[in-house]
């Protein structure tokens, strides 16, 4: 932890020390993060001085476009792709992944299968259910393994035949917080030749991704999970997605990765999402490292991922002394490393929104719910309209604000045992 320029991070996010109405710890990291200033200053600035859409020859046209194309080459940055060209961005995860499913739709036949897990947040589940509907297409839903926390690789070779058409799966759960091993996953899928569409939209904020070393397909995540604005990305192997006929106008360009654009995209939030890419690298470089911007992310998130281990087993650990509580995740602190700091948990006889709420009110800022983990709370028979509690670390939180939460919780608890005992 001692490493760590956690002064430093801190003073680069002003909605952290905002104290209007006291003191706000930010728990609610897996809906959403704060972002820096420097991405704020990024979207105002090319709001208001490069203000134009694409394609014109116009200063502000061209440096409209300069923005979209730095965007892209910060992501291929941060995920790893060997080119600019396999980096489609769109308004969050959900429409990409519905306007892929649709595009990939256009290659299957009934009697084809697909795999879906039930570790995926729906986001990753629905878009394939329904395209399954339409088109006669049979699901296999893939569980994870109670013990681990993760989908096991017996368990997904236990459903993969030669009509497998596509795996869809998780890097990282938003609720329980386990890291899938999806590389090995893929390697099996890829055997079977089905094509593998992961979520990463959980892990993207928490750890390095390597699309080239996962060997997968397809892989999502969402800028305002790590720091950016309200935006998702997709990354599509280019000889696969250059195969693809997306639904789209007839006169809109067929290159790549304009083909599955649409519309005019989101420009300003693009020079929003540059800015959180290069916060990654600043972040490296003050930590010592150095090289290409990807090497200094890398370098992040070397530092970051040791911080927030440390913050997440000083939740672990006090939260597993309150009776009646159960944490849905992994809590072996030997395999901290298979998690992200996102824990979820029930307590007996309380609904996890009575808690929630409490804690809310004391300006502690958290989720209760199945937050879209449908399949998740399903299998573990929580009832989704109560879910859990879920405390979401992110590398600008403290030891200090995991001590305030823990005495909150554990206050709140004893408080509704007493007022019904
Ligand atoms: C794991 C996971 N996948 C997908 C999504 C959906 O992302 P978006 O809001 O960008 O559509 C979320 C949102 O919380 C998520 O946690």
């Amino acid at each position: 932890m001692a490493n760590f320029p956690i002064e430093a991070v801190r003073g680069k996010f002003p909605a952290l020390s905002l104290a209007d109405k006291g003191r706000r710890i930010y728990l609610d990291n897996p809906a959403g993060t704060q972002v820096p200033q420097a991405v704020a200053d990024a979207v105002s600035r090319c709001l208001l001085s490069t203000n134009a859409n694409l394609g014109g020859f116009f200063e502000t046209t061209v440096a409209a476009q300069q923005v979209v194309d730095e965007a892209h080459a910060a992501m291929a940055d941060f995920l790893g792709a060997a080119s600019v060209d396999e980096i489609v961005i769109g308004a969050n995860m959900t429409t990409l992944t519905y306007h892929m499913s649709r595009t990939l739709g256009r290659t299957m036949k009934p009697g084809d299968e697909i795999i879906v897990t039930r570790m995926d947040h729906e986001a990753n589940v629905s878009p394939w259910l329904q395209l399954a509907e339409d088109l006669g297409l049979v699901v296999r839903f893939l569980p994870f393994d109670e013990q681990s926390w993760q989908v096991e690789e017996e368990a997904l070779q236990a459903l993969l035949s030669e009509r497998t058409r596509l795996v869809a799966l998780n890097y990282a759960s938003n609720l329980t917080g386990s890291i899938n091993r999806v590389k090995s996953l893929t390697a099996l899928a890829k055997q079977a030749g089905a094509l593998v569409y992961v979520d990463a939209v959980q892990f993207a904020p928490h750890g390095l991704i390597d699309v080239q070393a996962l060997d997968c397909d397809f892989l999502v995540c969402s800028a305002y999970k790590f720091f950016g604005p309200h935006m998702g990305i997709l990354w599509g192997r280019r000889d696969v997605i250059d195969a693809l006929k997306p639904y789209k106008c007839r006169c809109s360009s067929n290159g790549l990765p304009e083909r599955f654009e649409l519309g005019t995209p989101q420009i300003e939030l693009m020079a929003g999402l540059t800015a959180a890419i290069d916060y990654f690298a600043d972040l490296g470089a003050a930590a010592g490292g150095g090289g290409s911007r990807r090497q200094r992310i890398a370098k992040a998130f070397e530092v970051s991922i040791a911080y927030e281990n440390a913050l997440t087993w000083q939740l672990i650990e006090g939260l597993s002394d309150i009776e009646g509580l159960t944490i849905r995740g992994i809590t072996d602190p030997e395999r901290i490393a298979e998690r992200v700091p996102t824990v979820s948990f029930t307590v007996e006889g309380i609904a996890p929104e009575t808690i929630v709420r409490q804690m809310n009110a004391e300006n502690i800022y958290l989720w209760s719910g199945h937050n879209y983990a449908w399949e998740i709370v399903h299998q573990l028979g929580i009832p989704p309209e109560q879910g859990v509690v879920r405390i979401g670390i992110a590398h600008y939180n403290t030891a200090t604000e995991i001590g305030e939460t823990l005495e909150s919780v554990h206050r709140v608890i004893a408080m509704v045992r007493q007022q019904r005992s």
